[in-house]
């Protein structure tokens, strides 16, 4: 059965509305979630996008502004998601495709740049933004066709769960020891940040080792309050 959550707007005076929020982070937040993840994933990106111009794509781009920061700097950006989205902006350089990335044929060695932020982890599991042909080796899959689609030298600035590995159906893999190497074969890693959550759940760089002895968990409703993982945030490099 499917779960939808309704917020039902409650006016409360100040004082009361302070201690809510102040008990909820005491109780509700004693133990890691993702909350925040994204301000870590876009900053990181925004401060590691190259200047174009070039050809970019955003795979998994969802609604958000990733895409527009790339055709804000000089790239010419497609913006790829299976599902359908709405931009509230329009910009000369930057369309929006909707499909899946490995049913799609796009022209050899064409891109500069592939801005890859909370994606491929997804990719092939069933039952998550509509994906339903299942694949166990999508993302590894994905990876290689990206490279395929990169000129020799091209960047890609991907950011993924890590942590020890694991498969959260439908939710999203975890990049550990094991899987890690198997994804980002083919690409010279020219940096690496890594981030853990401290004991008030907020997101502080770590060291790559702290990051991938992470233990993760993830709830079947895929509720972000419910799932934790260390960030891996890397600046990758086309080998071929
Ligand atoms: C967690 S969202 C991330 C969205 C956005 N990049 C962000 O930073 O918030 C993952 C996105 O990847 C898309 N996606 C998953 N598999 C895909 C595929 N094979 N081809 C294209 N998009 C895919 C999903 O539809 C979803 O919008």
């Amino acid at each position: 059965m499917k779960r939808i959550h309704i917020h039902l707007p409650l006016p409360v005076p100040n004082r009361l509305y302070g201690l809510l929020h102040r008990s909820k982070r005491t109780f509700a937040e004693q133990t890691p979630n993702l909350r925040g993840d994204r301000n870590i994933e876009w900053s990181w990106i925004a401060a590691h996008l190259p200047k174009g111009p070039g050809e970019a794509l955003d795979f998994g781009s969802g609604d958000t502004m990733t895409s527009l920061i790339a055709a804000q700097k000089g790239f010419r950006v497609t913006a790829l998601d299976l599902e359908p989205h709405f931009f509230y902006w329009a910009h000369p350089n930057l369309q929006f495709v909707q499909g899946d990335l490995l049913a799609l044929s796009f022209p050899p060695q064409h891109l500069d740049l592939v801005i890859n932020c909370s994606t491929v982890e997804h990719v092939g599991l069933r039952g998550r933004y509509g994906i339903r042909r299942p694949s166990v080796n999508g993302d590894l899959l994905a990876m290689q066709y990206l490279r395929e689609l990169m000129k020799p030298g091209a960047i890609m600035l991907c950011t993924i769960p890590v942590g020890r590995d694991s498969v959260f159906e439908p939710a999203h893999r975890v990049y550990g020891e094991e899987r890690l190497p198997r994804l980002l074969k083919g690409y010279r890693i020219e940096c690496a940040d890594c981030w853990v959550k401290d004991e008030e759940n907020r997101w502080v760089p770590a060291p790559m080792e702290k990051a991938l002895s992470f233990t993760p968990f993830a709830d079947p409703s895929c509720d972000p309050l419910k799932t934790a993982y260390a960030l891996g945030c890397f600046k990758l490099v086309n080998l071929s």
